[in-house]
């Protein structure tokens, strides 16, 4: 449990350490927000969204939960895994709690002495344990049942739960950092924009799985390394941004970053061919389901119990745990890559997803202590804000990495404290590639768009659990997805809706096609909103 949480911005936008501050007790081990932050940043990359180190089989003793996760895929090397034999629940219930005893010595030794190898080990058992967890709670549903299964056995329970606190994630899988950066080995060579969509579908095919749920190298496949893919793009968009800041080849720089943002588009629209649309519901989506608002229903009311993780003794598993409700699902929402696009070309200024004010200090602080912000506590503190802003914000401290998260509040300060969008507007070389990088970030924003009502809305949902018009996060996809993408095009209009010069033109026109094809799709959405509710699904 979290105890004397304090928050305050005198330092800018407050993230662990800095702005941020509690202090933590679990199992017995004590810690804090500063140790977090640490840990998270041995974790992670600098100036980059991709992980130090991909998920690795655990050492022994742990390595009974890796093994295990290897065995659970459905489609496993022309075998069917235990998920698909509906046989993983009853090996994982059969862990030893040795385990935990085990782990928490490990623990106690990296809290006194934080190194690169031992948060490895930490982040290694949550993401393996994460896995486990999630594909225990799907299972049911994948094998014709009608709810999933609400129960985390112990010791998967305690593992789960001190791992995810150590390095400030919420005890649940986490699409980001579990389902893409950290599980998925990238090859050594790279594409670049010169390259054609053959090639890049053969790049993203050569990305492997650590760990999979459905497939190894299908749809699940495609749909993940495709995302991988595109976030191995950030570390060019965001040196770009502080090699620029720092004055240094100023102009290559901006260069990079709208090339980074542009092959990352190039690569998002390879998904098409990797992944099929009338195939995501059935096989992607539904080992993504989270536990917020509808997509919560196949869950326990009370949501998930943690065994043998606290006091409250529950008579249904005849045992003491804790229970976890209303977390946030998993979402593209929870990747930093266009976050930090968004900063990086002045699309922040319109979306203010990093200016603080007094529901940034609510939120913050629920999100710590239950990992979701009610909208009846909103209101309590006269803060009533739209569901957009609600799950940005709520996904900020808590379900990213703290470390992505400080990375995009230091990225924004350094550009904030420095010239730099004075120096690319003020030359029309430079300013137009600024331009062109909010192009891309438009680009995405219509793409994933087009995605979204072919893989969601318009594939058929087999479980018949699944409520289309809202996200696996929990926002309702129709007034979320067009409000990023008009953020986005307020910037560019900013940039050169007055110019009177041809390439100017040219990407105003482009985005009036968009304009309107962003209102074809909104009206797809809001119709099966419409339908949704209608089958009496509660849209709240
Ligand atoms: C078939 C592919 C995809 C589908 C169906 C999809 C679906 C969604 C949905 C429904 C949301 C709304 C949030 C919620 O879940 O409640 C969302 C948000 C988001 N997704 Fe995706 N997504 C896809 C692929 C991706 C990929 C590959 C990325 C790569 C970074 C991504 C990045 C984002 C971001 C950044 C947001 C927040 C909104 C924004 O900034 O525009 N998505 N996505």
């Amino acid at each position: 449990m979290k105890t004397n949480i304090t928050i305050n911005a005198e330092n800018g936008f407050p993230y662990l350490g800095n702005g941020i501050n509690f202090t933590e007790e679990l199992f017995g081990i004590k810690f804090d927000a500063n140790l977090i932050q640490k840990t998270s940043e041995l974790i992670w990359q600098p100036n980059s969204t991709l992980c130090r180190s991909t998920a690795k089989p655990l050492p022994a003793p742990f390595n009974v939960i890796s093994d295990l996760a290897g065995e659970m895929t459905v489609h496993l090397n022309g075998k069917t895994g235990l998920i698909g034999k509906k046989a993983l629940f009853k090996e994982v219930a059969s862990l030893d709690s040795s385990l935990m005893d085990n782990f928490i010595g490990h623990v106690k030794n990296h809290v006194k002495n934080p190194t690169e190898e031992s948060a490895h080990l930490i982040a290694d058992v949550r993401c393996w344990t994460s896995w486990l967890a999630n594909g225990i709670k799907i299972e049911p549903i994948f094998n014709g049942e009608k709810t999933a299964c609400s129960f985390i056995p112990w010791p998967l329970s305690g593992l789960l739960l001190l791992s995810s606190r150590i390095i400030g994630q919420q005890p649940e899988f986490e699409y980001a950092a579990d389902y893409v950066l950290r599980s998925g080995i990238l090859p050594d060579t790279n594409v670049s924009l010169s390259d054609n969509n053959d090639t890049i579908v053969e790049y993203i095919r050569s990305i492997k799985p650590v760990v999979s749920f459905h497939d190894i190298d299908k749809n699940e496949q495609g749909f993940r390394m495709t995302h991988l893919a595109m976030e191995n793009t950030s570390k060019a968009m965001i040196e770009g941004a502080l090699n620029a800041v720092n004055k240094q080849n100023f102009s290559e720089n901006i260069d990079n970053i709208s090339e980074a943002l542009h092959l990352s588009n190039k690569i998002f629209n390879c998904m098409w061919k990797v992944s099929d649309p009338d195939l995501y519901n059935k096989e992607v989506r539904i080992f993504i389901q989270g536990l917020y608002g509808n997509q919560g229903r196949i869950y326990d009311k009370k949501g998930l119990f943690f065994d043998q993780c606290g006091d409250t003794y529950d008579e249904k598993y005849d045992s003491k745990g804790c229970y976890l409700s209303n977390l946030h699902g998993q979402t593209g929402a929870n990747s930093s890559y266009h976050p930090l696009g968004d900063e990086i070309t002045g699309v922040g200024k319109y979306t203010k997803a990093y200016e603080y004010d007094e529901v940034d200090s609510i939120i913050i602080e629920n999100i710590l202590e239950n990992g979701f912000v009610s909208d009846e506590c909103l209101k309590s503190r006269d803060c009533e804000i739209d569901s957009l802003t609600k799950l940005l914000k709520s996904f900020r401290v808590g379900y990213r990495p703290p470390a992505h998260h400080a990375l995009i509040v230091k990225t924004k300060d350094a550009i904030e404290h420095s010239s730099f969008f004075n120096d690319v507007e003020g030359n029309d070389s430079t300013k137009r590639q600024l331009a062109n990088s909010v192009r891309w970030l438009i680009q995405h924003r219509i793409d994933h768009y087009k995605m979204v009502v072919s893989y969601i809305l318009r594939s058929p949902d087999p479980y018949q659990h699944q409520t289309k018009a809202k996200g696996t996060g929990g926002s309702p996809t129709p007034s979320f997805l067009p409000k990023m993408f008009t953020n986005s095009i307020d910037r560019l209009e900013e940039l050169v809706g007055n110019s009177n010069i041809e390439w100017a033109d040219d990407l105003i026109s482009i985005t009036k096609d968009h304009k309107e094809a962003m209102n074809r799709f909104k009206k797809i959405a809001l119709q099966v909103e419409k339908e949704d509710s209608q089958k009496n699904r509660s849209l709240s």
